[in-house]
């Protein structure tokens, strides 16, 4: 529990008019502090001094003055009002805003994370009954965080038709995006578009070379309408699984994912695209999709960038990553020590499915000293995004990798690595260049 949270701890009338699920959701906030609260020291946080450039830099870039992708417009001190308890709740237990990647462990690009001082601001304010305080004194507006985009459109991947997800609450699909490019070609940047921002949740494209493509045509053509449903992969054979080349992931507020300087991703004609998109839906949903993907591309040679999985692989092949049933914190780690190619990272996303607890990459370097390259102590499966690191790590030979998962299962099946939605995963996926 958030430590201010803590000493509020009386009944709180305001409390009522919140909904269940968001209380069951939050950190066991059961009390408040109200207009008759104890004196505090320093003055409450207002509206106008404190409140208002925290979340116009933090929160508007989602919550919009119509919703936009959230649903619940976030912009005005009326609205902060009205939501002041889900935000004290949210804010508090980390799950606003949406950024999983610990701060003690490495600095991001596109961090639009709270920091805890915000933190205790917002939940101050809250508890100090929302204070709208003095207009004349307010605080200049601060920026929203910008989502990173693209210096150039050259191309864009569209689905071949609009979808409409009927799997209620989760419909699962993968896109095949055909790759028009007639040359070799490298990709210098990209960015996902969501076609309805009421039903996608969240997106992983693949970069499928040209020899695996009919594998994935296949899957496509035994489906009805664009696509076919998918969950953990793209689908395809164990080595497809290996050869996909993941680009990576994409969460609502995520922009668009920019190569290094001087670098791209090589990309070969007759590949395709296999975007995996997760639809969250109500029952009867009539809501159709479709998204596209832009991209940046350059035709002549450039330093080719990598986008390398990690795991091990007999864990692939359905061996050592064993998730007992009915059990908790269940970890495994793999390892491994480069013995040539010094490599740099760029930017990591971990992925495992919905049993994931919690996650992390770290480089144990042969000086000693190491390098947590990124950790998720609260991994939340809808919410995967990539975390492009602001200094790349650098590895060199006799550095070892260090990636651990655990996972609570709480059914009773042993459950093991697989592309199903009761299947388990663990994998880093990272950008790397090595020269
Ligand atoms: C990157 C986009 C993004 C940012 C930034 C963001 N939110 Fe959200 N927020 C969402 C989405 C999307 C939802 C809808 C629920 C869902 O999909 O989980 C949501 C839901 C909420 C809810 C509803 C209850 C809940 O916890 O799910 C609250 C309250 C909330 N956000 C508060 C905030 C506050 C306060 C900030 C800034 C400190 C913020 N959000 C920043 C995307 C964002």
């Amino acid at each position: 529990m958030h430590p201010l949270l803590a000493a509020a701890a009386r009944p709180c009338p305001q409390l009522a008019a919140i909904p269940m699920a968001l209380l069951v959701l939050s950190t066991g906030l059961t009390g408040c502090k109200g207009a008759d609260a104890d004196p505090i020291a320093t003055p409450p946080p207002t509206w106008h001094e404190d409140i208002r450039p925290i979340v116009e830099e933090t929160c508007m870039s989602c919550h919009t003055e119509d919703g936009g992708m959230t649903g619940i417009p976030l912009t005005t001190y009326e609205d902060y009002q009205a939501w002041a308890w889900p935000i004290a709740n949210a804010v508090a237990a980390g799950t606003m805003p949406p950024w999983r990647a610990e701060s003690d462990c490495n600095s991001y690009k596109n961090d639009f994370s709270l920091s805890p001082e915000s933190v205790d601001t917002l939940v101050r304010w809250v508890n100090a009954d929302t204070p709208e305080g003095d207009a004349s004194k307010a605080a200049p507006t601060r920026i929203a965080w910008v989502p990173p985009t693209l210096a150039r459109v050259d191309a864009e991947l569209i689905m071949k038709e609009a979808f409409t997800p009927t799997k209620a609450p989760d419909d699962y699909r993968c896109f095949i995006m055909d790759w028009d490019e007639t040359e070799t070609t490298w990709m210098t940047g990209y960015n996902f578009k969501p076609g309805n921002t009421d039903v996608v949740h969240h997106v992983i494209p693949f970069i499928i070379p040209p020899d695996e493509a009919d594998v994935y045509r296949a899957l496509d053509d035994a489906e009805d309408g664009d696509g076919y449903p998918c969950f953990g992969g793209p689908g395809g054979n164990i080595d497809s699984l290996i050869e996909a080349r993941w680009l990576g992931a994409w969460a609502p507020g995520g922009g668009a994912t920019v190569m290094p300087e001087g670098y791209g991703l090589l990309i070969e004609p007759g590949s395709i695209m296999v975007m995996q998109v997760h639809y969250h839906v109500d029952a009867n949903n009539t809501e159709f999709d479709q998204s596209s993907v832009e991209i940046q591309l350059e035709h002549t040679p450039l330093k080719t960038v990598q986008i390398q999985p990690w795991t091990e692989v007999s864990w692939v092949l359905g061996m050592g990553m064993e998730i007992p049933a009915n059990t908790n914190d269940v970890s495994h780690t793999w390892s491994y020590t480069f013995e040539s190619g010094a490599f740099r990272i760029h930017d990591a996303t971990l992925h495992m499915h919905t049993m994931g607890q919690t996650a992390s990459m770290v480089i144990r370097h042969a000086d000693g000293s190491e390098t947590c390259v990124i950790r998720h102590d609260e991994y939340d499966f809808n919410w995967q995004r990539s975390y492009q690191l602001e200094q790349p790590v650098e590895v060199t030979v006799g550095d070892t990798m260090e990636l651990t998962c655990t996972w609570d299962n709480p059914t009773d099946q042993i459950v093991q690595w697989g592309d199903g939605t009761g299947d388990e995963m663990c994998l880093g996926v990272t950008m790397i260049t090595w020269e």
